[in-house]
């Protein structure tokens, strides 16, 4: 390639990576942070070398179609890739990377705030205060549940995963259980005092709180359905951090409102930005949107992972995080 390498970044990111990405490559960046529809899409891919798009821009088949292709690594802002059809992007011979690790910390974070938030009742005493309704403390005002102690059932027990139990487990007494095709090394699991169960079911029907860490895969789509909110206990609280795909969003508002289930701390959604209307007048739903890395640390080094894999790629060395 002769010059710089031509990179086009989809959305505004953190100043310092937009600078170093700057001084790097002959970048395009997004000031006004307006998203790219799919013919924008395509154009990048065709004008580009490379492209570092976030979970807002869809790569689907059909916009990995574009010919002729001039794009060869897309270098993802997130860990997770379900934004980008993995398949057809191979079919393309482009190299897809993610940003892991940094922003484990962050996400385990925000799956506790919902944890504690849906438990006492956090979000619904902020609105009480705020709307001046609150009359004075009174024995049994607003009971909530109580954390300590509790249950907390892992779908999935990657690095985030560890991360929550790791939380809970030291800092609140739960007991930890989960569920995980790949499950860690035995002596990691006991250090976090979790204990694994042969099956998702399993995890459902004995947690008080069931968080969500397994990836957005076709296998993975409506995890969590109409039948599996029913093997959870009418008292339990279901978290989900990961992707609005892995829960069936109408069964669980069916569930909520029903009584089959306590509550939901949500960080994704399934069609998001939409919302269910249902959810968002609900008092034992706690709605975040899509926060799980929203620090300045840690938007930062998600951008310079990013800007990492797409340096490596371009001086023809591996990359660090190759997803495919
Ligand atoms: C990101 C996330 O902010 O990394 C992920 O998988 O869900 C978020 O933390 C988002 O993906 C940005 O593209």
């Amino acid at each position: 390639m002769s010059g710089r390498p031509r990179v086009v970044v989809t959305r505004k990111i953190p100043a310092p990576v937009e600078e170093e990405l700057t001084r790097l490559f002959d970048v395009q960046l997004n000031r006004e942070d307006r998203p790219l529809d799919a013919a924008g899409l395509q154009d990048v891919l065709r004008t580009a070398d490379g492209i570092l798009p976030t979970v807002t821009d869809k790569l689907t088949a059909e916009v990995l179609a574009a010919d002729p292709l001039k794009t060869r690594i897309i270098a993802n802002f997130g860990v997770g890739f379900n934004n980008i059809d993995i398949a057809a992007a191979k079919t393309r011979g482009l190299t897809v990377t993610n940003t892991p690790d940094v922003l484990t910390d962050d996400t385990a974070d925000i799956a506790t705030t919902l944890l504690l938030m849906i438990a006492r009742r956090a979000g619904e005493g902020e609105r009480h205060v705020r709307s001046r309704s609150w009359t004075g403390w009174r024995p049994t005002h607003m009971l909530g549940t109580k954390v300590s102690g509790k249950i907390l059932g892992l779908v999935g027990m990657g690095r985030i995963a560890k991360a929550v139990a790791k939380r809970a487990h030291h800092g609140f007494g739960m007991r930890v259980i989960y569920h995980d095709p790949y499950p860690p090394k035995p002596e990691e699991a006991k250090a976090l005092g979790a204990e694994g169960r042969d099956s998702i079911d399993a995890v459902l029907g004995e947690a008080d709180f069931v968080s969500l860490h397994c990836p957005a895969t076709p296998e993975t789509r409506h995890l969590i359905n109409a039948d599996r909110l029913k093997l959870m206990k009418r008292e339990a609280f279901l978290i989900n951090t990961a992707r609005g795909d892995v829960v069936d969003e109408a069964a669980l508002i069916a569930a909520l409102k029903s009584g089959t289930i306590a509550g939901a701390g949500l960080d994704v959604y399934e069609r998001e930005p939409a919302m269910a209307p249902e959810l968002l007048s609900m008092e034992n739903v706690v709605l975040l949107p899509h926060l799980g890395s929203a620090t300045t640390e840690t938007r930062i080094a998600m951008g310079m992972r990013a800007l990492e894999n797409l340096k490596l790629f371009f001086a023809g060395q591996p990359v660090r995080d190759r997803v495919m």
